[in-house]
């Protein structure tokens, strides 16, 4: 008799909480329950659209027998020209990668072997989690504070000899944190002290609405940094998939090189969408504007119906689409009791736990859905808490 197929052990380290709760939502959905989705870190299925001209752009590449091949590994040359002057490095230490996603892949396999590990800001973008499992390396994070300010004293604590690097990811996701300067220039301190590089994950770069935003590419002084960036939330356009690494300063060589050959492997990305990243980066950030304008306004009814409601405590998110919700009373076993819940009662968010080991019971919601939809939201959640 032939067996089931086994699968690898090694994919049962695999996991992405943020689309698993989607499958227990759409069951639910099935059989008749309506749901409203907070959970959901993708500005289409709420009706935003990339602007006109990158979709221009890629109409136009698409009619282009120039781009039908593979493009080069590392990138179209012009998007890798545009990139290198917005970063303030040169076009060599760009390599155009499929959605930020697969550079966060290229950059775990390039510099962590097993038993090594990239410190990771807990909560964290759950990627992360997953690509440090596979790496067989001690999952290790540095916490953050009340505020969801970076604990630096952490941070030292829990650098190790199997450090390879220190992530940020500012502004964050899930806490949609928008760090200080001075939380930023210790982190510089730090990992200078322990001679260590910087991954800056930049997913949110352009979605910030506090005064001070500073990147870290702007203070990093001569430690090593790479930045990570992509069209799918700075532009609108996370279906593009179309992401860069960019590395800072001269110490990268031996990565670059490692970097270059996972790039070759995969051949490369799909060129009319770097197109479309090309006119992103020469067309400006008016539409990013009006975007910001419009969640700004999503995230005040969020706030007010949060603070509206006994038992939740959030710190107001300065950038990124996101808010880490504590729920404060003692009814709920954990974060999935809490979530499963606010399932059957038809509001779809994410448990806390996705984004790490966090102290306490949490869940994210985006602040992309209208008022409207925020508001009966959180009419159901503030009866569940
Ligand atoms: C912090 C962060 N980094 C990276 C990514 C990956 O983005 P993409 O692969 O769409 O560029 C995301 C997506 O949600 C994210 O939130």
């Amino acid at each position: 008799m032939i067996k089931p197929v086994e699968p690898s052990t090694r994919s049962d380290l695999v996991s992405y909480p943020i689309r698993d709760i989607v499958v227990e939502a759409k069951k639910l959905e099935r059989s008749g329950t309506k749901m409203l989705y907070l959970n959901i870190g993708d500005p289409a299925p709420y009706g935003f659209k990339p602007p006109k001209h990158i979709i221009e752009a890629v109409r136009e590449a698409l009619a282009d027998a120039r781009y039908t091949g593979y493009a080069p590994s590392e990138g179209d040359p012009q998007l890798r020209e545009e990139i290198a002057k917005y970063e303030g490095v040169e076009p060599q230490d760009v390599f155009v990668t499929s959605g930020l996603s697969e550079g966060i892949d290229f950059l775990f396999n390039a510099l962590v072997d097993p038993g090594r590990n990239i410190l990771l800001p807990l909560p964290s973008y759950p990627l992360y989690l997953t690509k440090q499992r596979l790496a067989y390396g001690p999952l290790e994070f540095y916490n953050c504070d009340e505020n969801y300010e970076p604990d630096l004293d952490d941070m030292r604590k829990k650098i190790t000899q199997y450090t390879k690097a220190i992530l940020v990811i500012n502004p964050n996701n899930p806490t949609g944190k928008v760090y200080s300067r001075k939380t930023l220039e210790g982190i510089v301190n730090i990992a200078g002290e322990y001679g260590l590089p910087i991954i800056s994950d930049d997913a949110y770069e352009h979605i910030v609405f506090t005064e001070e935003y500073v990147n870290l590419r702007k203070i990093a002084k001569d430690v090593p940094l790479v930045s990570g960036n992509s069209l799918s939330k700075n532009y609108v356009y996370p279906g593009a998939r179309v992401g860069y690494l960019a590395f800072h300063g001269d110490k990268w060589d031996g990565v670059k090189a490692a970097v270059q050959r996972l790039c070759n492997q995969r051949l490369s990305v799909n060129w009319e969408m770097q197109r479309g990243y090309l006119a992103a980066l020469r067309g400006g950030l008016d539409h990013v504007k009006e975007f910001n304008k419009t969640i700004r306004q999503n995230l005040d009814v969020l706030m007010k119906r949060v603070e509206e409601t006994e038992g939740l405590q959030v710190v107001r998110p300065g950038g990124a689409f996101y808010a880490f919700i504590k729920v404060e009373s003692k009814k709920w076993k954990n974060d999935w009791a809490f979530v499963r819940e606010l399932l059957k009662h038809g509001v779809v968010v994410v448990p806390g736990s996705a984004s790490g080991p966090v102290n306490g019971v949490y869940f994210r919601v985006v602040f992309l859905p209208s008022a409207d939809i925020i508001n009966k939201a959180f009419d159901i959640i503030s009866r569940v808490v």
